[in-house]
């Protein structure tokens, strides 16, 4: 069976291939690299060099003829979202539709979306089951759920199967210590180099932390099962302080440097919890790793990559 993966060479991406290799599936990514790497990569992996905004995208699906599309390219910066929407929209929206069409005409059978917390907004209730109201803060969180709104269309006009996952704060080796959301290797890197890391507001603002290679294996269970139509949250449904995650992480960096405190950001979510039971009912999917060996697994892995030694 062939899999597509769009932002394979990303941090999800790149774990959701691996895990496909692992159990024999032919891949493909497409990656245009403005985030992603082509060393996050198997040597093996045939790989198109391409936005999925281009025109040959529908060329590439009527070569490859995938079987399934994990599609998870896209602009993930909240704060981008807010200053540039139309960028947003136009990777996010337009560029998910020209893969949609391009799906629908080389007979993809089944597509598997990451969509976001983004879309739940500011919580009503803890945890957040699939059933909260969707009322989206961020031009990111409104592009996740009209994709999701897209792909029901596509089910029901062309028959195409669909499973939506609404991810946590996803954390763990590969992630762009840059990137927004990816406040554990934000820290791991600034403790590493011996740098204050930074903490929005009192550090009592609380979230929900998942593994990615739980993330990767939720993938291939709603690739691999029988539902032909489906949303679920995806998170380890443990809520944990920021505070309480710098000293984790400070523990298996070995570096207490302390942190500076600054005002908190405008439209920052105080507690965030996901409840997990659907994904557990449904696909037998149970987070695995927990944050401390979580923390353990990829502070080994910035040690190993970022040339330093503690
Ligand atoms: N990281 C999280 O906590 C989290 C939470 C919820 C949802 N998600 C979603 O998971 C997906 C992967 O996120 P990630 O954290 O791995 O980010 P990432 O930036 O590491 O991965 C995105 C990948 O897409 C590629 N890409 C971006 N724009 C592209 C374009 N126009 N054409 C082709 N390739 C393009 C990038 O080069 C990168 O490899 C995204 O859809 C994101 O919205 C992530």
């Amino acid at each position: 069976m062939k899999v597509m993966v769009t932002g394979g060479a990303g941090f999800i991406g790149s774990h959701i291939v691996d895990l496909l290799l692992l159990n024999q599936y032919d891949v493909v990514v497409i990656d245009n690299l403005s985030t992603g790497r082509r060393r996050n990569l198997d040597k093996k992996v045939k790989f198109y060099h391409i936005d999925i905004r281009s025109e040959e995208i529908n060329n590439i699906f009527q070569k490859e003829k995938p079987d399934y599309l994990i599609h998870h390219a896209a602009q993930i910066k909240v704060q981008t979202s807010i200053e540039n929407p139309k960028l947003d929209a136009d990777i996010n929206i337009m560029g998910t539709l020209n893969l949609l069409e391009a799906a629908i005409r080389s007979g993809v059978k089944k597509i598997i979306y990451p969509a976001s917390a983004a879309i739940y907004g500011e919580p009503c209730y803890l945890p957040i089951d699939e059933m909260h109201p969707i009322k989206m803060c961020s031009g990111y969180g409104v592009s996740k759920q009209i994709v999701e709104s897209y792909l029901n269309v596509y089910k029901r006009i062309h028959g195409l199967d669909y499973v939506s996952l609404r991810y946590s704060n996803v954390y763990g080796p590969r992630q762009n210590s840059s990137g927004e959301g990816g406040v554990v290797s934000v820290f791991v890197d600034k403790l590493l180099h011996n740098e204050s890391p930074k903490i929005y507001g009192t550090g009592e603002q609380s979230r929900d932390f998942i593994y990615v290679g739980d993330v990767a294996k939720a993938n291939l269970l709603a690739l691999e099962s029988e539902i032909e139509e489906g949303i679920f949250n995806v998170s380890s449904n443990q809520s944990i302080t920021i505070s309480s995650l710098l000293e984790k992480i400070q523990s298996a960096t070995n570096c207490f440097k302390d942190p500076v405190y600054k005002n908190e950001r405008e439209g920052d979510i105080k507690h965030s919890l996901m409840c997990n039971l659907k994904i557990n009912n449904y696909l037998g999917w149970k987070p695995q790793v927990d944050i401390d060996e979580g923390i353990k697994s990829t502070v080994s892995y910035y040690l190993i990559n970022s040339g330093v030694s503690v």
